[in-house]
């Protein structure tokens, strides 16, 4: 049951762990992306505290906002631009320690202090985006990226239309 969900306290990695299993089996038995999509940003944003957690979704060559947790966010952003633009411009995750100093952020808050950003990669294609947004300068390392990136891929098509 969904409601179950429950990270045990431990480090950053041991919680990610957690989550990644519950994850895993939340998505399994539901086909709907914008469920699966709603309930795994629910699970990093409650489980961490993070300042805002979402998906953007690959929609005719633009990014568009999909479910998220936190205060309302740009809807639309080109390829290429800001830090989501980037990481799917170059099919790669992003880790900004200070969003000030990444040329062409797009501050959708001012609250906003670092961000990583990791592609959700299906045939070898950009689909959407997860992004996330700490209150708090230089949140995201090498744990952050590792098991965001394992997460997405090993739920990818749970995550966006066949
Ligand atoms: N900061 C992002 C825009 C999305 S918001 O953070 C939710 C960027 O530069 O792409």
């Amino acid at each position: 049951m969904a409601e179950d969900f429950k990270v045990a306290q431990g480090s950053k990695a041991d919680m990610y762990a957690d989550l990644f299993e519950q994850a895993k089996s939340i998505v399994s038995t539901e086909s709907d992306v914008v469920a699966n999509m709603g309930n795994v940003v629910a699970m990093l944003h409650f489980t961490f505290g993070f300042w805002w957690t979402g998906f953007y979704r690959v929609v005719d060559n633009e990014l568009v906002l999909g479910p998220f947790q936190g205060p309302l966010a740009c809807t639309r952003i080109a390829n290429g631009r800001g830090v989501c633009g980037t990481a799917w411009n170059e099919s790669k995750t992003i880790v900004v320690p200070d969003v000030d100093k990444f040329p062409g952020h797009i501050a959708c808050s001012s609250e906003s202090k670092s961000e990583i950003v990791v592609p959700i990669i299906v045939d070898g294609v950009v689909r959407a985006v997860l992004d996330i947004d700490s209150a708090q300068l230089a949140t995201f390392d090498e744990v952050d990226k590792i098991w965001l990136e394992r997460l997405v891929a090993s739920i990818a098509e749970r995550l966006v239309e066949k």
